[in-house]
């Protein structure tokens, strides 16, 4: 704790520095990634055990951290994820990394904010199969768990609110500060190379920004897919799902570019394995632009420049189950 208080500490002497040089990048449509605010750190700790424990799962298997593992950029690197009994899903798994940036959450929206979204996986029949009530029974098994909460809520019982919103408090601080662009941002013109910069200007001239602009260009609007020449996807139609307009087919959340160098393969439906396919496809489809291999080459380039301060933290080591844990329901191949 005295050590966390610490680094928090030093970096609000680091910001406060900053308004100064955030002037100089206040006519680019990206911002620096913002520091994390008013955090609650107790329920930072448990919110963190609570994304790595796999018994919120049916299986005792898969916690939030199997499709969205923090060693490798929040997401699963594969092109739809696996859940319960090995199902595959239909879509690709987003990064939690900057999500809190989102202007909501899921591909289509349909999460207003990070508790909102936090209860869904727990309970998807395809992803960890569980209900909220098992799983508040779970946890309510667990002595240390129970006086987690009460230190955190003061309530003597655990409810799912309060699981979704300790989740939410640590997702909040899965925040990549620091990229080499930011500091470019900041006023180091060391930062970016020749080659990264003319990446920068070609994704702003050619219109990538319409998009994919604010601190984590993109994550901010509903965009179609497709508007220049049509998408051929997964059957996935998106926003429509939500709002039942017919408008709205094949929109989708503009996805994050922040630490896209991490966050392979790419699309609603993973069907891009590298960024130069991305970076292609996007030229042709949304702006009606064929790239050359060059040109392509340097947005790449610029694109790896947005790869921040990995979140780090110690392992957490998670409360042992107590002689009434419930037990869990493993799954074996077909
Ligand atoms: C089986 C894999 C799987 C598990 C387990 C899982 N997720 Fe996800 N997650 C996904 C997929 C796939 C999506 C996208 C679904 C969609 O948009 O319809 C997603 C979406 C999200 C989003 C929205 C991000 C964005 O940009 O819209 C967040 C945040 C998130 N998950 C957090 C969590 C948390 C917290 C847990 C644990 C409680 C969790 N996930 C468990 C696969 C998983
Ligand atoms: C009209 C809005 C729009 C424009 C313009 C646009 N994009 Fe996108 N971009 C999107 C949307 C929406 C998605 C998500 C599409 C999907 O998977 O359904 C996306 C996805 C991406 C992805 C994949 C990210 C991921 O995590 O899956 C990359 C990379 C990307 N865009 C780069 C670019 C580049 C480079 C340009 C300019 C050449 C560009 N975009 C122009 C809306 C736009």
């Amino acid at each position: 704790m005295k050590l966390k208080t610490l680094s928090l500490a030093v970096g609000c002497t680091l910001f406060a520095a900053m308004p100064l040089r955030v002037a100089l990048a206040a006519d680019e449509p990206i911002q620096p990634v913002p520091p994390v605010k008013q955090i609650n750190l107790a329920l930072v700790e448990l919110g963190k055990k609570l994304y790595f424990d796999p018994r919120l799962s049916k299986s005792g298997f898969i916690s939030c951290n199997s499709c969205h593992n923090l060693s490798m950029g929040g997401t699963d690197n594969i092109p739809t994820s696996i859940g319960d009994h090995w199902q595959q899903g239909p879509i690709n798994a987003p990064t939690v990394l900057n999500s809190s940036m989102n202007l909501a959450q899921f591909w289509d929206g349909r999460a207003a904010d990070l508790q909102a979204q936090a209860g869904g996986p727990i309970a998807n029949p395809g992803e960890m199969a569980f209900s909220h009530t098992l799983a508040v029974h779970v946890l309510e098994s667990i002595p240390q768990y129970m006086r987690e909460f009460k230190q955190a809520f003061g309530t003597d019982r655990i409810n799912i609110d309060e699981v979704t919103a300790a989740i939410a408090e640590f997702e909040k601080t899965l925040v990549t500060p620091n990229s080499r662009f930011d500091k470019w941002l900041l006023g180091d013109k060391q930062a970016l190379n020749d080659t990264e910069l003319a990446g920068y200007q070609l994704f702003k001239n050619s219109g990538c920004t319409a998009c994919h602009n604010g601190p984590a260009v993109g994550g901010n609007s509903f965009q179609k897919m497709g508007i220049v020449e049509p998408y051929k996807g997964n059957g996935v139609e998106g926003r429509s799902a939500v709002t039942g307009k017919d408008a709205d087919r094949f929109n989708f959340k503009v996805p994050t570019l922040r630490n896209v160098e991490l966050t392979y393969p790419y699309f609603h439906d993973g069907a891009a394995n590298t960024l130069g396919e991305a970076v292609d496809t996007m030229g042709r489809i949304q702006l009606g632009r064929k790239f050359s291999a060059d040109e392509t080459a340097s947005i790449v380039a610029f694109l790896k420049t947005l790869t921040g301060d990995q979140p780090t933290f110690l392992m957490p080591i998670l409360p042992p189950s107590s002689d009434n844990t419930p037990r869990p329901t493993p799954f074996a191949a077909k």
